[in-house]
C-alpha cells in the first residue's frame, strides 16, 4: 500500500521475519526497544548501531531524544542516514521525533513489533514527546517513509499489550461503522489470518483519513475518540495504565458523557457498553475506586495543562444514532464525572 501525507510518501508493506531480515541492512540506524532486541535475536542480533532503551513512557522525552541524537552524531550520521526504528508506540514517537529533528530531518522507517504501532502509532506521521508529566506535549508530523509490518510480532506480546491494542481496534470499528466489527466480534480474531484481515482493514482506514486530513484540522481529530480522558488517566496514574486500556476507559467515559448531554439515547450508550463488555475482561474498562481517587486528585493539573495547549478543548462524544461528533467547552467536572464509573457498576454514575 502507498500513501501520500501531505508531501511525503509511505509505503507501507506486510513483510515475512525472513524478508525483515534480508531487508534491515548494515548501514542503517537503528534505535530498538531493549525488549525486541532481546526477544528477537535473528531480526536484532547482526545490527550495527544499535541504540536499546527501556520501552517506558518516563523515556518518550527530550533527555532520551538528546541522548540518541548525541550517538547519532558520535557513530557519523548525517542527513541522508537512515534511521529505523523497531518497537512499540514509544519507540515509534521517539525515533519519529529524533529522525524528523535529526539535522532537519533523516530518512525514517519503522519496524512496529505491537498491535498498537501497527495500526495506529506507526502511521500518519505524529511524533511525539512527553513533558514535565504532560502526555505528547512535544511533537511535529514527520511520516515514516516506509512501514514494514510483520504480525508475528504479535506472538510475543503479553495478553495485558494485546488487549491494549484491542482497544484501539475497538475504538477504529466504532468510527468505521463498517467491517472490522464483525471480525473483531470472532472468537478466533488472535488467529493469524483474521489478525491480519484486520489489521490491513485497519491500518487502510487509519491511512485514509490521515491522507483526507494529514495535519489532524478536521477529519482526522476523530480518530481521537477516547483519547482526551485516556491522556488524563494515563498521566494522572503516573503511566502505571496501559495506553490501551486507558482508551478502552475514554471510550466508556464518552459514552457517559453523550449520554448525559442528552447527545445519545439509551439504546446506542447500551450497544456501546455492550461492545465492550464482549470485547474485554469484566472492570477492564472501568477505572476502580482507588485509580479513581488518584485521577480525582490529580487529573485536573493534566486537563488545564492540554487544555492550555489547545489539546482537551474538543472531546469527541458519541451523536445520535451512528455518528462521532467533536465537542467544544467540555468541563473538568464532566471529565471527572464521567470517568467515575467504578468497578462492577457497569453503568454511569448519575
Ligand atoms: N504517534 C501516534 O500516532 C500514536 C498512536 C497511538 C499510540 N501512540 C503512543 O504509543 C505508545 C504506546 O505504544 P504501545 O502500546 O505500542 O507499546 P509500548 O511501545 O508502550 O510498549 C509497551 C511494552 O510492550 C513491549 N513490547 C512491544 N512490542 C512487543 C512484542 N512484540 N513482544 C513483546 N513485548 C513487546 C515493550 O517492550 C514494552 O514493555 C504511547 O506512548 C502512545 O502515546 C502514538
Amino acid at each position: 500500500m502507498k500513501f501520500s501525507l501531505a508531501d511525503k510518501q509511505t509505503e507501507i508493506k506486510f513483510v515475512s521475519f525472513r524478508e525483515l531480515t534480508v531487508w534491515c541492512q548494515k548501514g542503517c540506524f537503528y534505535i530498538i526497544d531493549a525488549n525486541i532486541d532481546r526477544e528477537y535475536p535473528e531480526i536484532c542480533g547482526n545490527l550495527n548501531h544499535k541504540y536499546l532503551f527501556a520501552a517506558l513512557e518516563e523515556n518518550k522525552t527530550l533527555v532520551k531524544a538528546e541522548d540518541i541524537i548525541s550517538c547519532l552524531l558520535l557513530n557519523g550520521a548525517n542527513r541522508e542516514s537512515h534511521l529505523i526504528a523497531i518497537g512499540g508506540g514509544i519507540t515509534c514517537d521517539l525515533a519519529g521525533w529524533v529522525a524528523a529533528n535529526y539535522m532537519r530531518g533523516c530518512q525514517l522507517s519503522f519496524i512496529p513489533t505491537s498491535l498498537i504501532a501497527m495500526i495506529d502509532a506507526a502511521l500518519g506521521g505524529k511524533t511525539a514527546l512527553n513533558f514535565q508529566g504532560s502526555k505528547n506535549l512535544i511533537g511535529s508530523f514527520y511520516p515514516a517513509s516506509q512501514v514494514l509490518i510483520a504480525t508475528d510480532f504479535i506472538k510475543s506480546l503479553s495478553s495485558k499489550m494485546l488487549l491494549a491494542g484491542k482497544a484501539e481496534l475497538v475504538k477504529t470499528a466504532l468510527l468505521q461503522k463498517g467491517e472490522l466489527l464483525p471480525l473483531l466480534r470472532q472468537d478466533n480474531w488472535i488467529e493469524p489470518e483474521t489478525l491480519l484481515e484486520i489489521i490491513m482493514n485497519a491500518v487502510n482506514f487509519k491511512m485514509t483519513i490521515c491522507t483526507l486530513d494529514p495535519y489532524d484540522k478536521k477529519q482526522r481529530r476523530l480518530l481521537n475518540l477516547g483519547h482526551t480522558f485516556a491522556h488524563v488517566i494515563e498521566s494522572a496514574l503516573n503511566y502505571q495504565v496501559e495506553h490501551g486500556r486507558a482508551v478502552a476507559i475514554g471510550i466508556a467515559a464518552a459514552a457517559n458523557l453523550s449520554f448525559i448531554r442528552n447527545m445519545i439515547d439509551i439504546k446506542r450508550y447500551d450497544n456501546i457498553l455492550q461492545l465492550l463488555q464482549d470485547s474485554f475482561p469484566q472492570n477492564y474498562f472501568f477505572v476502580d475506586s482507588r485509580e479513581f481517587a488518584v485521577i480525582e486528585k490529580k487529573g485536573q493539573e493534566f486537563f488545564l495543562h492540554d487544555k492550555k495547549a489547545g489539546k482537551t478543548s474538543r472531546v469527541v462524544l458519541f451523536n445520535g444514532i451512528n455518528d462521532v461528533i467533536i465537542t467544544e467547552a467540555v468541563s473538568w467536572q464532566e471529565i471527572l464525572a464521567s470517568i467515575n464509573t467504578y468497578e462492577n457498576k457497569g453503568g454511569f454514575n448519575a
